[in-house]
Parts: C-alpha cells; sequence; structure tokens
C-alpha cells in the first residue's frame, strides 16, 4: 500500500512512455517491411523495454519509501532526546524544591505544604441538590447522624486531581457538627441558595419528627416552606415587630420546656436524653439580621442568652447577615461555623469568619474579598475550606420542596395502624371544624404541660380533658386536628417498621 502511494505517478508514466516509444517504432517498422518477423521482434523488444522501465520506477520508488522512514525516525530519536532533557530538568527541579522545603522552617513549611494541596472552589459547579446528596449519603456517620449531614458545596484538589464536597452536620454528636451557623456576604452574594441548600437538604433527609425548622424571615422568602410538616411553627414573615417578638418569646419557652425535659432525664446535653423522651434538634433560621423589627440592644440580650444556652437543648441557630463587622460580640463569638461569601473590603473578613486573611491564606482558602457570587469560605472547628455552592433557580426550590411531607398531610408521613384510626378523623377534616388561633394555643399549651408533666406518657385524650374537660366527639378531634398539624403527641404505639425510612432510631 504504502509503495503504491509513494510511486504512484511514476510507474504510469513511464509505463505510458515506454507503450507510446513501442507504439511509434512497430508502426514505422510494419510500414516499412510489413514482415511478420519484424512485428514479432519488435513486440518482444516493446515488451522487455516496458518490464525494465517498471522495474525501475519500483525501485526508485522503494528507495524514496525508506528514506521517508529514516527521517521519520530520525525525528523520533530527537524528540525522545529532547523528552529526556526535560525529565532531567525537571527532577532538577523537583530536587531543587524539595531542599528549600526541607531547609524551611516549620511555621513556613506548613505554609507551602497548604499551598500546594490546597483546594479550591470547583468552577462551574453542577447545579441543584440532588448531586451533594449523593455526596452526603456516601459520607461514612454512625447510622444515627447520617440524617443530619448536608453537602454543601463544591471543590476541587488539584494536588490530588479530584473533585469532593464540603459537608457539616447539625448532630451535636457528629465530628463535623456545625453549632450555630452564621452565613455572611453582600447582597447577591448567594446567601440565600446557600441556606436553601442546607435547610432544605436536612429537611430532605429526616422525618419532621426528627427535625423540625423555624423561620422569621423579614424578607419572606420562606413562604415557599409554608405548610411544610417540617415546620415547627409556620414561618413568621414580614417586618411586624409583635409578630417577630412573638416568635423569639416561643423560642424561648420552647427552649425553657427542653431544659424541663432534660433535667428530668438528668443529662447534660440533649443527645443524651433518652431517644423516647428528645424532641426533635430545632434548626431556627434568621433571615437578614439587620431588618429584624425590632431594636438592636433586644436583639443582642436575646441573642445572647438563647445561643448559649440552646445547643444543649438541641436547638441551632443560622443566621444570615450581609455583613457582622457592626453586630454584637457577646453572641457574635458564640457561632460554631462561620461561613462568608463575596465581601468587598478586606477588614470585613476577619468580623464574619472569625479568623484573619492571613488566617485564611496560612490554610490554603481564599479570603471572601477574593471570591465570587456564589463562593464561599467556610470556617467550622478548625476546617477552613472555600467552595462553590450550586446554583439554585426558584425550579429547584420547588422541586425540592415539593418532595416534602405537608403538615395536613400526617398520614403519609407516619401510617397508622388500623387500631390508631379514628372513625370520626378523615370526616371532620373534610367537613372543617372552626379552631380559632386562641384555642389552638390553648391546646398547645396543654400539650406543653402535659409532655413536661408525664412526658412520653402524655396521651391525646389528656390534652382534650384539660382544655374541654371531655375526651370525644368534636372536642378530640380538634385536639387530634391541632395536634396533627404541629406533630405533637403522636400515638405512640407503631411499630418502627412503619416508618419507611431507615434512620428510625436516630431522634
Ligand atoms: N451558587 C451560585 N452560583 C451562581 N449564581 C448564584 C449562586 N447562588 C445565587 N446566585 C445568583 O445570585 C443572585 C443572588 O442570589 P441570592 O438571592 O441567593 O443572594 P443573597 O446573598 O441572598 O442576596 P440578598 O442579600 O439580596 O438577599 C441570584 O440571581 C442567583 O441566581
Ligand atoms: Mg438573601
Amino acid at each position: 500500500m504504502r509503495l503504491l502511494r509513494v510511486g504512484k505517478g511514476k510507474p504510469m508514466s513511464a509505463a505510458t512512455i515506454a507503450y507510446v516509444a513501442f507504439a511509434l517504432v512497430l508502426t514505422q517498422s510494419s510500414d516499412a517491411s510489413g514482415s511478420k518477423d519484424a512485428l514479432t521482434f519488435w513486440s518482444g523488444l516493446g515488451l522487455l523495454l516496458f518490464f525494465i522501465s517498471g522495474a525501475l520506477v519500483i525501485w526508485f520508488s522503494k528507495q524514496e519509501y525508506e528514506q521517508k522512514i529514516a527521517a521519520q525516525e530520525h525525528l523520533i530519536a530527537t524528540l525522545q532526546e529532547a523528552n529526556n532533557g526535560v525529565q532531567q530538568e525537571l527532577t532538577k527541579w523537583q530536587e531543587c524544591y524539595r531542599t528549600v522545603i526541607t531547609a524551611m522552617d516549620e511555621v513556613t513549611r506548613k505554609k507551602v505544604v497548604a499551598h500546594i494541596n490546597r483546594s479550591l472552589p470547583m468552577p462551574n459547579p453542577p447545579p441543584g441538590i440532588p448531586l451533594l446528596i449523593q455526596e452526603a449519603d456516601a459520607v461514612e456517620a454512625p447510622p444515627d447522624q447520617t440524617a443530619w449531614i448536608a453537602a454543601i458545596g463544591w471543590i476541587t484538589q488539584p494536588a490530588h486531581q479530584r473533585v469532593t464536597s464540603f459537608w457539616l452536620s447539625v448532630h451535636p454528636r457528629s465530628e463535623a457538627f456545625t453549632g450555630h451557623i452564621a452565613v455572611a456576604g453582600e447582597t447577591r452574594s448567594g446567601k440565600g441558595a446557600l441556606i436553601f441548600t442546607i435547610l432544605a437538604q436536612l429537611a430532605l433527609r429526616t422525618r419532621p419528627e426528627q427535625l423540625k425548622l423555624f423561620a422569621i424571615d423579614p424578607k419572606e422568602d420562606f413562604a415557599l416552606w409554608e405548610g411544610k410538616a417540617h415546620n415547627w411553627r409556620e414561618p413568621v414573615l414580614g417586618r411586624d415587630p409583635d409578630m417577630v417578638r412573638g416568635a423569639m418569646q416561643a423560642i424561648s419557652s420552647e427552649r425553657a420546656r427542653r431544659v424541663a425535659i432534660r433535667r428530668r432525664a438528668q443529662v447534660l446535653e440533649w443527645a443524651d436524653i433518652p431517644a423516647a423522651l428528645r424532641p426533635p434538634i430545632l434548626v431556627v433560621y434568621l433571615a437578614e439580621l439587620d431588618l429584624m423589627p425590632v431594636d438592636d440592644k433586644e436583639l443582642d440580650a436575646w441573642l445572647t442568652e438563647e445561643m448559649s444556652t440552646s445547643l444543649s437543648e438541641g436547638i441551632v441557630f443560622l443566621l444570615d447577615i450581609q455583613n457582622a463587622t457592626r453586630l454584637s460580640t457577646r453572641w457574635r463569638t458564640h457561632f460554631g461555623t462561620n461561613i462568608c461569601g463575596v465581601q468587598g473590603r478586606q477588614a470585613a473578613v476577619e468580623p464574619n469568619l472569625g479568623i484573619s486573611v492571613s488566617e485564611v491564606r496560612a490554610a490554603g482558602a481564599i479570603p471572601p474579598n477574593e471570591l465570587q457570587r456564589g463562593q464561599f469560605t467556610v470556617r467550622s472547628g478548625r476546617d477552613i475550606e472555600s467552595f462553590s455552592a450550586p446554583l439554585i433557580t426558584i425550579e429547584h426550590r420547588r422541586e425540592m420542596l415539593a418532595h416534602l411531607p405537608r403538615a395536613t398531610d400526617p398520614l403519609t408521613i407516619l401510617p397508622p395502624r388500623p387500631e390508631d384510626a379514628e372513625p370520626a378523623s378523615s370526616e371532620s377534616r373534610e367537613e372543617g371544624h372552626a379552631i380559632s388561633p386562641e384555642e389552638e394555643g390553648r391546646i398547645l399549651r396543654a400539650a406543653d404541660e402535659l409532655e413536661e408533666q408525664l412526658g412520653p406518657q402524655a396521651k391525646r385524650t389528656d390534652v382534650a380533658l384539660r382544655v374541654y374537660g371531655r375526651a370525644t366527639g368534636e372536642e378530640y378531634q380538634k385536639v387530634k386536628y391541632v395536634l396533627d398539624t404541629h406533630r405533637r403527641i403522636l400515638p405512640g404505639r407503631r411499630p418502627a417498621t412503619a416508618i419507611p425510612t431507615p434512620h428510625a432510631s436516630s431522634a
């Protein structure tokens, strides 16, 4: 093939010349004598010439081919030589760097090694939450803690040529326990999307009786969550000071209720309360702290008290603010995890992250004044990383929230056994009982008191007796409806297998 291609033109032209010469001679000789012998002689001669010229052409082509092969072999040898040169140079430099690193003092060496192994926010991370949930699933953790893990962003590790995720846990027993979390970042830095990633992931991985969420949200983004079974109370949206104060009071009361439960159990930490008595983890989200319609002093005093006492009661605060610089350091120091997105000024780094720019750099992370939208630097305990949060659109949010159970749909969460069914219940819900907010409050207060006095022995009939003096008929249905809606005093006779999730023993 190669031979034919190299000498392709030559055999054709040589053969043509031979034929033309032969034809001319033949014509002339046949014209002159016309004899048969002459014809045979000349045709024989022509054929001989034809073969000789063909053989010559093949020989020349072969020569040319061999020359080209030799040229290519020479080129390969030259390249190999050059490559060996580069390798030698590389080894020389590696040796050189190794010597320099060995000669450094300990502090500088650590910095250099951290820089070489540093991880960076992943460029163009995959949008949405499902891939992060897969990452959270892959984290190795004791079975009773997996539900509280949330993977919140993507990082690349160039030294190891891999992509990984940054994850955290709101379970107090986890080594990656966040404590209270602050998310800071200039407007449009992506705080809201990141907080949605955290909260939605936690809610998607837990059952409503394991985890409760409560939001005070002046910007009303949390309206999307209304009616979800994971809501401890419905979110307080907008900037009505009385509503916000009422919510602050309710959180304080809940903490006091939990202190009483823990005291009764005679333990020091929420996690040590026996599972049957242990209340769900409550994550309180205070959105846009700057916009809270209560004055700074009142907010400072309340936050200082709540944040310093609530972790041991299973209550975790999650705050969202543009810049925490002017906030009171009395409670600002209570954050176990600071996450900070874009900040325009270097001076804003330490108040928002709890560590200085040089500490961020020493850990191989990126100071927030050098981040881009959607990128965050996190300090959680001694971990310091910079990561890229996924883009979360409104469609992503709706899609994720559609998977969460609704408060008004308790049967889909905890299907009762036949003996638990109340014959009148579905009917009463369809008819709809008029329950005033005041009545609802009385029912919930009675439930609080009875749970405090009787713990898991508290029954719904006791609540109905306390509120209405009777535990049957419409009164009982009202109590049942309110307690179902708020996921309180759930009928406790269900086998664990009725709950379709592997995290049954956790909270
Ligand atoms: N991870 C991300 N990657 C790229 N763009 C993002 C990311 N997260 C959010 N955005 C975009 O940035 C804009 C602001 O996002 P978001 O509302 O979450 O920011 P924010 O910090 O809460 O802002 P604000 O302080 O105004 O409430 C949105 O248009 C959003 O599409
Ligand atoms: Mg926001």
